[in-house]
């Protein structure tokens, strides 16, 4: 059982300053325009090689458009078993509807030579934590080791509040974005550990983004408060920092347990890429123009879904980003291990926030009194409590 009493640096308060400056704005512009994010830098077979998925489990949220629907195109050719965790579709959606995207999949897999691997896709809406719930209790009943769980689902935009400016809640009270692309993540992986730690080295890959860079660290309005900002973007960015901070410190916590050391974390940004996410809510007529110009400059200066799909793919397979045989076990000598942050396939210093034990604590406790993982007896092994000063 973890240590249940707070120390030191758990009684700091949420809005206490932090110890280190903010990096500077010329900072975060340089790391948030790397040049590994440009466009005319793509990412060929020779930097991901095939490997043999046969026999793996990977579950993908987000996996009927965009990034997610690519890599999964590509873990089935490379034989995996799959399930695509996916929304049902409303009526104005202009994506795919899961069902034909599982079908393109088991035609790649036929491509690839694997007839008989199961490739499925379960309902989970992320802005509804009953619907992962449901997803979670579903995929534990299988009793299968999970080998790849990949947290990729995302929203760019807000719905905006009763039609006007505002923040949009959720049935369970957070913020939409706040909820879609990390909280509901968090419950998630957190229900799925005890499958992830069955398998022999498995992989927790978290689509974060450079936008992490942009993120104001602020957890007195970790969900959102009064104020979204730009169309949510300021919600966006900010969500992607904690989401890269809480994964950091998952990983430390994961290191911490004979039974869970072995699974491995990372997070990445897939690049600037040219797909649904721009498409932000049109609520207002001025809207309708943003959308325009941000779908026109994805596509005339970003890479397209499966450029962006080959980094999901590359932190979810390739030798570097699995387990190091130091700390973790496992035999191959090449694994680095997780905590990290990928630009596209290249490893980048992330946000500070990440590398300060009080940052990451702070998150990991505001994000579990927010989904209440104590009460759900998810902290029994990983803690509330437990930070170091290291
Ligand atoms: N595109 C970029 O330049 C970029 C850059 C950095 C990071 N990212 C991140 O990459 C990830 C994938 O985005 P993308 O670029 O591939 O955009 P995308 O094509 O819009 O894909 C987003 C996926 O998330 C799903 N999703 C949204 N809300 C959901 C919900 N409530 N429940 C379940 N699924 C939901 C979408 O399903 P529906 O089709 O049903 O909406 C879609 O499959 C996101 O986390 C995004 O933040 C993208």
């Amino acid at each position: 059982m973890p240590n249940e009493s707070p120390t030191e640096i758990d009684k700091i308060a949420y809005d206490a300053p932090l110890s280190f400056p903010e990096p500077s704005q010329a900072w975060k512009s340089k790391m948030g325009e790397r040049e590994n994010n440009r466009t005319e830098k793509l990412v060929y077979g020779k930097d991901v090689p095939i490997v043999d998925l046969k026999n793996k489990w990977i579950i993908i949220s987000g996996a009927n458009s965009g990034i997610g629907r690519e890599a999964a195109l590509t873990f089935a050719s490379w034989g995996a078993h799959l399930i695509l965790a996916c929304r049902e579709p409303g009526p104005a959606s202009r994506e795919p509807h899961p069902v034909e995207v599982v079908e393109e999949c088991k035609a790649a897999a036929r491509e690839g030579g694997h007839e008989s691997t199961t490739i499925e896709w379960w309902r989970i809406d992320m802005a509804d934590l009953g619907s992962i719930e449901a997803f979670g209790r579903r995929w534990l009943t299988t009793e299968r080791p999970l080998d790849v769980l990949c947290n990729n689902a995302g929203v760019g935009s807000s719905p905006g509040k009763d039609g006007k400016e505002g923040v949009y809640l959720t049935k369970d009270g957070f913020e939409f974005i706040h909820q879609i692309n990390f909280l509901s993540h968090v419950l998630l992986t957190s229900m799925l550990l005890p499958s992830l730690a069955k398998a022999e080295a498995p992989r927790i890959v978290c689509t974060t983004s450079c936008f992490h860079y942009l993120g104001q660290y602020d957890i007195s309005n970790f969900n959102g408060g009064t104020e979204l900002g730009q169309e949510g973007v300021g919600m966006y960015k900010n969500n992607k920092l904690y989401f890269q901070i809480w994964l950091t410190e998952l990983q430390r916590r994961l290191l911490l347990h004979g039974e869970y050391k072995h699974i491995t974390v990372n997070g990445f940004h897939p690049g600037y890429v040219a797909s649904g996410i721009w498409n932000i809510n049109r609520a207002f007529w001025f809207r309708w123009l943003i959308v325009w110009i941000l779908m026109l400059m994805a596509r005339f200066f970003g890479i397209n879904c499966q450029q962006g799909s080959m980094a999901l793919v590359y932190i979810a397979t390739a030798p570097e980003c699995g387990p190091d045989p130091k700390k973790q076990g496992g035999k191959d000598e090449r694994g680095r291990g997780g905590g990290r942050y990928f630009n596209r396939i290249w490893q980048e210093e992330a946000m500070p926030h990440c590398r300060d034990a009080d940052a990451r604590c702070r998150v990991w406790r505001k994000v579990a009194e927010e989904l209440k993982l104590k009460e759900r007896g998810l902290l029994d092994v990983l803690g509330f409590y437990g930070g170091t000063s290291d």
